[in-house]
């Protein structure tokens, strides 16, 4: 028998009585079935257990998803702290987002009194007891996992998700809360991101969300998770990932995997600005493993390049890091523009479909493997014509609320090897310095397609202008 504490919701006395009878008929044969199975049989928690849980807070369960109905658990180490504050710094909004960060022990001296720039900390339970009792063979994931009852049990008042992640992830809040108002949140969903790595998503499971890019449980099912998380981590000892566990624990609970395209893992290593240059056409989630890859603006460092992104993420997270691709046929120019991160220009016309795969600047995460590698095809460039002047976000302005955002990109100071030049002509892009991105003050609307753009070069100047605009409706971008 669990010594867990069964977590059922706040008070719903006055419910039971509205639904009482419906509830009582519909419900009768798993009372039954509970009070035979259950050596202590208890009418109340599972008439409790089997509602669905009131939210006690302003708002009623139809009501969209705004941010204070996400519950972040946040995982991390007390020694990695001291360098992965500023990434999560980068994201977190005191008092807005609500979560806590939970660290394995209490962290040094100088880390207090502790930064209001930071979520509220935590120290994770000592769950040696339980570690004796299982054997457990990896104790550090047992606690990841086990940081998701110990969430539950501190805050839930008008949750509707538990958002888990790790401390070296940034994510964009106002995406995870537009992505998981498309569920309901009174169902059993399990919402998360696979690898790009093949191989991550064959040693562990292509049906599990890979936790440091964080996944959101819904309350019912943090609710049934959290009953029996103890019980689950006594059936799988063994187990020595902690998404691994989680998903498995999950799946005994009958809830598989919903994957979003935007919440990336990034089992990628060195510079994944290819990758990050065309990312698929969705709301960028969240990006994992900040500490491994190289820092993603090529002057900054990383947590200059956390700051220096979500600067431009405030303006607009709807179109942060969405590709958008443009032709002008007169100077034989394709441009791609990852919005508020990058900008590439290519001297031919490239069509869509290959530019939209990454440019292979980035290694696999496994190291010595022969591949294939990756989930997404990538392309390469080897011919100058192939390879594109590539400009990094330099800053972001917007005049006036209803305005239009103007995003400037700056030439690359450092070029990618290799790189000469395609043309050399009055059309050539060496005497480019700037690009300056026009786009809506009104947020992305996801239509299931990319926006259009258009491409203003004069001829001597060294600045280009590109304007977002939604497509026509029959346009053919090309
Ligand atoms: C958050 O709220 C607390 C208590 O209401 C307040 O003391 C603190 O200054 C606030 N922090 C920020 C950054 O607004
Ligand atoms: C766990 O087991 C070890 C030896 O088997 C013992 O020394 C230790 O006190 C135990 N810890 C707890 C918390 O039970
Ligand atoms: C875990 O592994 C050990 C050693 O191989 C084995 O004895 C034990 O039965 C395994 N436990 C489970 C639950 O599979
Ligand atoms: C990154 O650069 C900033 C500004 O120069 C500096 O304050 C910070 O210490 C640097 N961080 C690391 C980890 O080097
Ligand atoms: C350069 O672009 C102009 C249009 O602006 C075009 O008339 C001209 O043919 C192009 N030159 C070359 C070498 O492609
Ligand atoms: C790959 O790496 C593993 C572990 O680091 C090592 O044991 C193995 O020999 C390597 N294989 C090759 C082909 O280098």
């Amino acid at each position: 028998m669990s010594s867990a504490k069964k977590y059922s919701c706040c008070s719903p006395p006055k419910l039971v009585a509205v639904s009482g009878v419906i509830f009582y008929l519909s419900s009768i044969s798993f009372l039954l079935y509970n009070q035979l199975n259950s050596p202590t049989p208890n009418f109340l928690s599972p008439l409790l257990l089997n509602f669905p849980c009131p939210e006690t807070s302003k708002n009623s369960e139809n009501s969209p998803t705004e941010i204070h109905h996400l519950m972040f658990g946040l995982v991390g180490s007390a020694e990695a702290w001291k360098h992965r504050k500023s990434y999560i710094e980068s994201w977190w909004r005191p008092n807005v987002t609500r979560g806590y960060l939970y660290l394995d022990t209490t962290p040094s001296p100088e880390l207090f009194p502790w930064s209001s720039s930071s979520p509220p900390l935590r120290i994770s339970e000592d769950i040696s007891k339980l570690l004796n009792e299982t054997k457990h063979v990896a104790p550090v994931m047992a606690r990841m996992v086990h940081a998701i009852l110990e969430i539950f049990r501190q805050e839930r008042d008008g949750v509707r998700w538990f958002v888990m992640g790790d401390d070296d992830s940034i994510f964009f809040v106002d995406n995870w809360v537009n992505a998981l108002g498309k569920y309901d949140h009174t169902k059993y969903f399990y919402i998360g991101g696979q690898s790009e790595a093949i191989l991550s998503n064959v040693m562990y499971s292509f049906e599990q969300g890979f936790g440091g890019a964080g996944f959101a449980l819904s309350y019912p099912l943090a609710q049934a998770l959290a009953n029996n998380l103890e019980d689950c981590l006594r059936r799988y000892p063994n187990l020595t990932s902690a998404d691994l566990i989680t998903m498995t624990c999950i799946a005994d609970l009958g809830v598989s995997l919903t994957a979003e395209k935007g919440i990336h893992q990034v089992d990628l290593r060195t510079d994944i600005s290819g990758f990050l240059s065309s990312h698929p056409q969705v709301p960028l989630m969240s990006l994992h493993h900040f500490d491994v890859v190289n820092p993603i603006f090529p002057l900054k460092n990383r947590s200059q390049s956390a700051i220096h992104l979500m600067k431009v993420a405030n303006f607009d997270q709807s179109r942060i890091m969405q590709q958008t691709i443009c032709y002008n046929k007169k100077i034989s120019w394709s441009v791609s523009i990852s919005w508020g991160y990058s900008a590439h220009i290519y001297e031919e016309i490239i069509p869509r479909s290959i530019l939209k795969r990454p440019l292979k600047t980035f290694t696999p995460w496994a190291r010595n493997s022969t591949g294939p590698h990756y989930m997404f095809k990538t392309r390469e460039s080897k011919d100058p014509c192939e390879a594109p002047t590539i400009f990094y976000l330099d800053n972001v302005e917007q005049i006036s609320p209803n305005s239009e955002i103007i995003t400037s990109y700056v030439r690359a100071a450092i070029a990618p090897p290799g790189l000469s030049s395609c043309s050399s002509g009055e059309n050539s892009s060496k005497h480019i310095i700037k690009i300056h991105v026009f786009s809506p003050a009104t947020k992305r609307i996801e239509t299931g397609r990319s926006e259009c753009c258009n491409i203003d070069k004069q001829v001597g100047r060294d600045i280009v202008k590109v304007k977002i605009r939604s497509c026509a409706e029959d346009e053919i971008i090309r």
